[in-house]
């Protein structure tokens, strides 16, 4: 199968006291297997609403997502944690690390949900990283371009089909932006896995070879380099 994702028609509509608001706008899109998408917007325009209804984060008012040929919308909530878990990697803005446990367990984190807990793979993920150095240490010690590295390590550990990243480099100066940019395309590269990347940074952008623009909820371009 081609299309590791396909949207349809995707609203997501919230009722307040002022009326309906239209957050996302009837979205459809096609991703093949293998991409790195990149989705700019400006602040508001619906990235991030997208990209949870994508990962089963947040839930949608009508369309659909089809997810290696499956509507993943209409599973039940025992199955929609199983593909979180098992299929889609996330990275955040901030941080989404545990405070309370070290580096190694972080990363750990995934496999032990699962059930399976996986150290080794753990260690490898920060070696291959060039980070394990900080495996013992606590997450509010480190920096916040290591503590980005930390969290796709992190992501990677259940050997993910889809990362998606909401702004992984929005909290980071120019060099550690490349670097986490480095890392996001060499996974993308080197294990197929396929890559979403919310930002609002045109630098952000440049590196991807399919950039898809969002405005007031409606996909308004969606360019192929
Ligand atoms: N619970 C809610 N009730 C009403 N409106 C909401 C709710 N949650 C989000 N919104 C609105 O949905 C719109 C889209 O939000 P979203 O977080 O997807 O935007 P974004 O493009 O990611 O913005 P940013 O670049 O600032 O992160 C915003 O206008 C926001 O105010
Ligand atoms: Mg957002």
């Amino acid at each position: 199968m081609d299309n590791i994702l396909e949207i349809k028609n995707l609203t997501k509509v919230y009722n307040d006291a002022g009326g309906e608001i239209k957050v996302l706008d009837g979205v459809s899109l096609q991703v093949k297997k293998g991409k790195f998408i990149v989705f700019i917007g400006p602040s508001g325009s619906g990235k991030s609403t997208l990209l949870n209804i994508i990962g089963l984060l947040d839930k949608a008012t009508s369309g659909e997502v089809f997810f290696e040929g499956k509507d993943i919308l209409k599973l039940k909530e025992d199955k929609r944690a199983k593909l979180r878990l098992g299929k889609f990697g996330f990275v955040f803005q901030f941080d989404s690390l545990l405070p309370d446990f070290t580096v190694l367990e972080n990363v750990n984190m995934p496999s032990l949900l699962k059930g399976k807990s996986n150290f080794e793979r753990a260690k490898k993920l920060l070696a291959k990283f060039g980070i394990e150095a900080l495996s013992d240490k606590m997450p509010p010690s480190i920096s916040g371009g290591e503590k980005q590295r930390v969290a796709i390590a992190r992501a990677l550990m259940n050997s993910p089909k889809l990362l998606l990243a909401d702004e992984p480099t929005g909290n980071l100066d120019n060099e550690n932006s490349a670097e986490v940019m480095k890392l996001l395309k060499a996974m993308n590269e080197e294990y197929g896995i396929t890559v979403l990347i919310v930002t609002h940074s045109d630098a952000v952008a440049e590196q991807a070879r399919r950039v898809i623009s969002i405005a007031d909820g409606k996909i308004t371009s969606d360019r192929r380099k």
